[in-house]
């Protein structure tokens, strides 16, 4: 394989966000390259840090990356929807969440979702809508469920539901009658094919590429991208430490609705539920917010970096146990 090139995304405001924490283990749930990974590593040279990636290739990457930190830096393949799993059997089980206790001893847990560059970059994995590939698309090689079975296998109805919902597409609806009319579909340019076929030429002229939303939907289902998001920002918030924070830059809406959705759960936001609601036995002020609002990157990031231009950065503190529940 070739290089593994990748800008780490809104870096300043990353390690800024991360540098205060106490000094432990950090976790980067979604290692890539290593880029974000090694800033860390370089501006704190007091942490040690676990990073997670699903894709075999990010995983050589990163231990190419970060080989100069020696056992500083340990690389895991596996998903950050098994994070807690996999700090328990890194740490020999000493980060664990004891009982119900919501405590562990993670300082920092850091989520940069999406693809990374050279996934996009390499036709052969299926993820690009330019050129022409197998309908591949999955970023672990052994996970079952390709792109070529949705499109060939999924109900028409199940189809359009996931394009419109995941993709936010105007005309879902007609770009599943066409995949399933063309089927079977076997490559990228079927799928893209399909798509220019269903969307009137008006529209096609705006917005981009446009079978862009229709890959985005079927990326997502195949690599499971919104639950494993849940399951994983669910588990992470039990394996910090007090003082320890969690950072998430997400990419498009769907994914940064979670984010926000649990953040807004862990800070016990009352704001969020209607007066008179009943109190809901979810533990309340774990975390504090580290950002108001999603902090977006800037102008000069953006006109370097096309790929940074859809990121949001949100980030939140734990808190000590007495202040929770
Ligand atoms: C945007 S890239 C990360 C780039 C990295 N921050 C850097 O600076 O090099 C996103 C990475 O997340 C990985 N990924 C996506 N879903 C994952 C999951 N559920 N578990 C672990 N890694 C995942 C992808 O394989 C990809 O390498």
């Amino acid at each position: 394989m070739g290089g593994f090139q990748h800008r780490p995304v809104m870096s300043r405001e990353v390690i800024e966000l991360l540098a205060s924490v106490p000094q432990g283990t950090v976790v980067d749930a979604t290692v890539g390259g290593g880029g974000h990974a090694r800033l860390l590593l370089e501006a704190r040279p007091d942490l040690q840090l676990i990073g997670i990636d699903r894709d075999a290739d990010a995983v050589t990457a990163a231990r190419a990356t970060l080989a100069p930190f020696g056992d500083r830096a340990r690389i895991v393949h596996g998903g950050f929807e098994d994070v807690a799993a996999i700090v328990h059997s890194e740490t020999g089980g000493h980060s664990s969440t004891s009982g119900n206790s919501s405590e562990g001893n993670i300082m920092g847990i850091l989520f940069d979702l999406g693809t990374s560059s050279p996934q996009l970059d390499r036709p052969e994995r299926g993820f690009s809508y330019w050129g022409d590939a197998p309908l591949d698309m999955r970023m672990d090689a052994a996970q079952g469920l390709t792109a070529e079975q949705v499109v060939n296998e999924y109900s028409e109805r199940d189809l359009a539901d996931l394009i419109r919902r995941n993709g936010e597409e105007h005309f879902a609806r007609q770009i599943a009658a066409r995949i399933v009319a063309n089927r079977p579909l076997h490559t990228t340019a079927d799928l893209v094919d399909s798509v220019k076929e269903a969307v009137p030429a008006r529209s096609r002229r705006r917005g981009g590429h446009p079978a862009r939303r229709t890959f985005q939907a079927i990326r997502m289902e195949v690599n499971r991208e919104l639950p494993n998001l849940a399951d994983g920002l669910d588990e992470s918030v039990h394996l910090l430490a007090p003082g320890g924070r969690v950072l998430v830059l997400a990419y498009h809406s769907l994914e940064d609705r979670i984010v926000k959705e649990r953040f807004a759960k862990w800070t016990g936001a009352r704001e969020q539920q209607p007066p008179g609601f009943p109190v809901e036995p979810e533990p309340r002020g774990l975390v504090r917010l580290l950002t108001r609002k999603a902090v977006r990157p800037r102008a000069d990031e953006v006109a370097e970096n096309p790929r940074a231009r859809s990121a949001r950065l949100r980030g939140v503190e734990k808190l000590p146990t007495s202040a929770g529940s």
